[in-house]
């Protein structure tokens, strides 16, 4: 019988600062005690993306009263954890720093282990949080910062096998909205226009189905987008409500449909290496889509895979997921010491090569 294990998880990687508990006793099912997350979206909206500088000092006021919150939800005191888990990378570097100054600081008071955690690992595990989906299994990350497919054996062992080449797709949704003046963050906001949209009065593109591998593009379909709105716009002198609804319906048809096709592709090259276990995961705020998760799901029948995908609150950002990876992690034997630094890049898969412009705008992982 293994040990019952509880981590405090901190999360400051972009523009959520968060903080939470996870318990597993044995090898039981993980349990989320607590998960607090403070958003930062008011803070940024006037600047139409999120700003760096202004983020680090939120993050740096908020994860006391984050941990804080995380711990009184759980019932639990800061001696009660076995360990500290913290967001160490990829992400903005500031945010970043400041959540590992905050882990630093209590595993100094505490005498408490500390565990650094890739955020991306984080997302990439949460199937095994949720839904305790054994190893190997496919997943699909898509995210505002990321958008890869992996095939995950071990908490520090992951293969991509294609991704972005330019921007993620919930960056894509969010220039989208952007575009067409609808609030931030854009997934939601063009999911809901797109509920009353025509998906076929405009013809987007689907970029790279030419090609037999697993890459992606999405930044061709914010350029149709625009080429589309401004003539309409040239055309009427504005756009009402239903040219905003098929722009959105159109747009968000030609990301479903790619991610299908390519997800279909990517499970082919996973059956390939891995016959035994024919699981497909999606995690990253953009698996809360409810057309994308629609298509992903056909997909996975079709091929006769399970498909899991976690609920929402912990497919976006959420400390969680690192308190788990970090418990992974901590089980198997790893900690990391006071010299645990910040990286603002961080690959999961460090063999593969660098996908051309995925993730350089960085601000979103
Ligand atoms: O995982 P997440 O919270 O942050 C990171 O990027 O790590 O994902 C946020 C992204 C945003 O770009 C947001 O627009 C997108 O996920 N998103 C959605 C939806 N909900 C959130 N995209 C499409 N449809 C949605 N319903
Ligand atoms: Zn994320």
């Amino acid at each position: 019988m293994e040990q019952s294990l509880t981590l405090l998880g901190l999360e400051s990687s972009c523009d959520d600062t968060a903080a939470a508990v996870v318990r597993q006793s044995g090898q039981g099912p993980a349990e989320v005690l607590s998960s607090i997350v403070f958003g930062q979206t008011e803070l940024h909206s006037a600047f139409g993306g999120v700003v760096p500088e202004i983020a680090a000092r939120a993050h740096a006021e908020k994860l006391d009263h984050c941990v804080r919150d995380a711990l009184a939800a759980a019932d639990l005191r800061l001696q009660d954890m076995d360990a500290i888990a913290v967001t160490a990378g990829p992400g903005l570097i500031g945010g970043v720093i400041s959540g590992v100054m905050c882990a630093k600081g209590l595993a100094a008071a505490t005498g408490l282990p500390l565990v650094g955690v890739n955020h991306l690992a984080g997302h990439a595990l949460t199937p095994r949080l949720t839904d305790a989906v054994p190893y190997p299994y496919l997943m699909l990350l898509v995210s505002g910062g990321h958008c890869q497919y992996l095939i995950v054996r071990g908490p520090d062992d992951f293969k991509r096998l294609g991704g972005t080449i330019d921007d993620a797709p919930g960056e894509a949704f969010d220039k989208t909205a952007r575009l067409l003046g609808l609030p931030q963050p854009g997934g939601p906001s063009v999911q809901k226009e797109a509920e009353s949209g025509d998906p076929r009065r405009f013809r987007f593109p689907r970029p790279l189905l030419d090609r037999p591998d697993c890459n992606l593009s999405f930044s061709g379909l914010k350029t149709a987008l625009m080429r589309m709105r401004d003539q309409v716009m040239a055309e009427k002198g504005g756009l009402t409500r239903q040219d905003r609804a098929d722009l959105c319906a159109g747009f968000q048809a030609a990301v479903a449909d790619v991610l299908a096709e390519k997800t279909l592709r990517a499970i082919r090259r996973y059956l390939e290496e891995v016959p035994t276990t024919r699981t497909v995961a999606v995690a990253g705020g953009v698996a809360a889509n409810t057309a994308i998760r629609a298509v992903l799901e056909t997909v996975c029948t079709e091929v006769d895979a399970q498909f899991v995908a976690p609920p929402l609150a912990l497919c976006t950002d959420n400390a969680a997921m690192i308190a788990y990876a970090g418990l992974e992690r901590f089980r198997s034997g790893e900690q990391d010491g006071m010299e645990l630094s910040a990286r603002p890049r961080w690959p999961l898969d460090q063999s593969s090569p660098a996908m051309l412009g995925s993730g350089k705008k960085g601000a979103k992982a």
